[in-house]
């Protein structure tokens, strides 16, 4: 199993390119479903779970072609297998995402459930809430979901929470549906408004995407079109609070700046120096970071997925940082491990105290999640002497490159077999 070697303490500097991102190309790559004619998308990440998904769709008979410039072309001319079998559903939950889309072109689907995860229990009800209140029969049978609907028809859906990949699947359903859908508080994150103006380029007519309102006029069918993935929120996000634990100086290409604006808030309140173009942003963090305090909810708040990246900055600033996890029950496992690397960090039900340090010590450490193996990561890159991060199939689910990328930004990081 692979694992990264970081030694630390160096001022990350230079230069570096944001992927596509990973949460918006999985929903993206289901929509292909959605029609017989090809969906060509670009700027695709090169993750595991991009692969995962491109396997997934490929069993189910969709002709999938990979070019060699981050394009993939996906054509559902003719679906033999509308099924998502447990194997991958339990690797990846995203898998979730075809039901949606086969409920709405094929008339049936037969999805795994996905069971709970490492950061919480992640239902899947309001998914399946919304497909009946469509007109889908849904029956639960031996651990599958399985979905029929003659022609699903338009209704008032509304939220009982808001949930990103629950509002991407009603989403795709509606298209296809007979008459008008409306989906009340409906998730607002910039990729469910990537996916709605990629379904709308074929064809669909989706309004309110951004909003916690969304509005959607079913039509027949959809046509294919090409579609460029937006840019990684996340991942930059992941590589300014790398910058800035080390008191660096970096700039970043091919970001979105207008999707960051909750991180880049509590960036300069740590004291980091952030100025944001177009598509490029760059930070500077001269001497320890402040303490800052942290809320995560759905966007346009500050993210779940940047969650445990800022305690690890939180772990290394001068004062003390309260993180409070709003979204998912257990998403603090990488408390402890950054507890070995020396952080006092106190943990109670869904909130964290987090006394900084000045210096963290490198350490063995490992993570049960994506998100939680690049806080580590971080935090590597901050403490002195060597970290080995183990586990790192999760950061290769969701980070394109990283070692490379942060070589590149001057970090002494390596990956050992
Ligand atoms: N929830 C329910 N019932 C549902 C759906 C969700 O109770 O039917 C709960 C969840 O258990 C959770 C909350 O609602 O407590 C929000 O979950 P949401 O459905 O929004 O999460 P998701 O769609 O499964 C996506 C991202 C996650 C990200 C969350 C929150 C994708 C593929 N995944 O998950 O990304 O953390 O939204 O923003 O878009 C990651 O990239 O590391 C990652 C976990």
């Amino acid at each position: 199993m692979d694992r990264l070697l970081i030694r630390g303490g160096v001022p990350l500097g230079g230069e570096v390119r944001v992927s596509g991102a990973k949460n918006a190309a999985l929903p993206l790559m289901c929509a292909a479903l959605l029609t017989r004619q090809p969906l060509r998308l670009s700027n695709v990440p090169h993750l595991r779970d991009v692969t995962t998904m491109l396997s997934l769709l490929t069993r189910m008979g969709v002709e999938v072609s990979v070019d060699d410039k981050l394009g993939v072309e996906l054509c559902a001319e003719d679906l033999v297998n509308p099924e998502a079998p447990y194997d991958l559903v339990r690797t990846m939950r995203a898998s979730i995402l075809v039901l949606g889309p086969l409920l709405a072109r094929y008339g049936r689907a037969r999805v795994s459930l996905p069971g709970g995860c490492a950061i919480g229990q992640r239902p899947v009800d309001q998914h399946l809430k919304g497909l009946q209140a469509l007109g889908a029969k849904i029956d639960v049978e031996q651990g599958y979901i399985i979905a029929e609907a003659r022609r699903l028809k338009g209704a008032r859906l509304v939220a009982d929470l808001v949930t990103v990949t629950g509002t991407e699947n009603l989403m795709m359903a509606a298209c296809l549906a007979e008459g008008t859908s409306v989906i009340e508080n409906a998730a607002r994150e910039p990729e469910v408004v990537d996916l709605a103006a990629c379904l709308n380029a074929m064809g669909a007519r989706i309004k309110g995407a951004g909003t916690d309102v969304l509005t959607i006029e079913g039509v027949t069918e959809l046509a294919g079109t090409a579609h460029r993935i937006m840019s990684d929120r996340i991942e930059t996000g992941t590589y300014l609070v790398a910058a800035a634990v080390t008191g660096g100086s970096v700039t970043l290409r091919g970001a979105d700046p207008g999707t960051l604006d909750s991180v880049i808030g509590k960036l300069r309140e740590a004291g980091a120096t952030i100025t944001a173009k177009e598509d490029t942003i760059s930070l500077e963090m001269r001497g320890r970071p402040a303490s800052v305090n942290v809320r995560t909810a759905p966007y346009p708040a500050f993210p779940t997925d940047m969650q445990a990246q800022l305690m690890a900055l939180d772990a290394i600033a001068e004062g003390t940082g309260v993180i409070t996890e709003s979204i998912f029950e257990n998403r603090f496992m990488h408390a402890l491990e950054l507890a070995r690397l020396g952080a006092d960090i106190e943990t109670n039900g869904n909130t964290a105290v987090v006394r900084g340090v000045r210096r963290l010590q490198g350490a063995s450490v490992m993570a049960t999640d994506l998100r939680a193996s690049a806080s580590l990561v971080v935090a590597g890159l901050a403490a002195e002497g060597e970290t080995l991060v183990d586990r790192i199939y999760h950061l290769d689910r969701g980070y394109e490159a990283i070692e490379e990328k942060l070589s590149k930004l001057g970090a002494r990081i390596r990956r050992v077999h």
